[in-house]
């Protein structure tokens, strides 16, 4: 397999690899097979005088195309281990790979979307959206269009030229969202990315991200506290234990997507999913 090639390294039309298309890199590993290894994490936070564990042996296995959500209670990890995949923490010792390259560091070969959003406040959504594509070198025309499409497919249409102050939280995230998605990274992280938005309006973007990833199939990694969101979204829910986290439980979400959320096999897991997380010793 060809290796990635450094974040912010501007590609040519010629290159092989282009950095706003990794997911073009794994093109030969089929759907559902291991696009990701995540091996003994364990991570380490150092202060003056104490030492917090916040992950200790995190193992998991994503296949490609998976919706894989983590839910765990507030301060057992999640984002810990969430930044250790994206590259932005070193890891105290495990190993992560993304078809055969250790993340290390950051790379376009991992999408992020954040909790608080993290845009360009000065930006118009058009210019957010096209940020990542401007850093890798993507033609004015083609960076354009391709901004539009996935601004069109999170709903968005009419805000393109909007500047991020102008829209309420659920319209921002729908930015972040575009933004990631654009890139097409071979894997796309989200942390509690609808943790901040109201309850009909976190539905409302249940529901989108539901339709986006059916047309796009990304592999997606998606932390949450919320037990109903996991079951609503993802192939499979990881359980973790209290802090340090650790994989308490793994459970299969039966089911195509969209789901009826009244589903009485929801009802079902969705007990047992809390009673694991009780088991732990927390609540929701
Ligand atoms: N930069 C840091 N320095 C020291 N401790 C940290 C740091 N970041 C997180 N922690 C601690 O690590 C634990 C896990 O944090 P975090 O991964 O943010 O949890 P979660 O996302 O599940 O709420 C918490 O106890 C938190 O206080
Ligand atoms: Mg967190």
């Amino acid at each position: 397999m060809s290796e990635i090639k450094v974040e912010g390294e501007r590609y040519k039309a010629k290159d092989r690899v282009r950095l706003d298309r990794t997911d073009e890199l794994f093109k030969d590993i089929a759907e559902g097979e291991p696009i990701m290894n995540i091996e003994h994490l364990r991570v380490v936070y150092k202060t003056d005088n104490a030492e917090t564990v916040a992950v200790e042996d995190f193992t998991l296995q994503v296949g490609k195309g998976e919706l894989i959500s983590i839910v765990g209670p507030s301060g057992c990890g999640k984002t810990t281990i969430l930044r250790s995949i994206a590259g932005l923490l070193q890891p105290t010792s495990g190993k992560i790979t993304i078809g055969n390259k250790e993340c290390t560091s950051p790379g376009s070969d991992r999408g992020m979307v954040f909790q608080d959003f993290a845009l360009f406040p000065w930006r118009t959504v058009l210019k957010n959206v096209e940020f990542g594509m401007e850093v890798a070198g993507v033609p004015k025309e083609e960076r354009r269009a391709r901004a539009l499409k996935y601004i069109k497919a999170v709903g968005l249409e009419k805000f393109a030229d909007s500047r991020i102050h102008e829209l309420s939280g659920g319209m921002k995230q729908r930015v972040g969202i575009a933004r990631a998605m654009v890139m097409h990274p071979a894997v796309i992280l989200m942390d509690e990315p609808f943790g901040a938005l109201d309850a009909q309006t976190r539905n409302i973007m249940q529901e989108m991200l539901v339709k986006i990833v059916e047309h796009s199939a990304r592999t997606i990694i998606f932390v949450t506290h919320s037990v109903d969101e996991a079951l609503y979204l993802s192939d499979r829910v990881v359980v973790l234990s209290k802090r340090p986290s650790t994989i308490y439980k793994i459970v299969d979400v039966p089911g195509n997507r969209p789901r009826d959320r009244t589903d009485p096999k929801f009802t079902e897991l969705r007990k047992t999913i809390l009673g694991y997380l009780e088991k732990q010793n927390v609540m929701e």
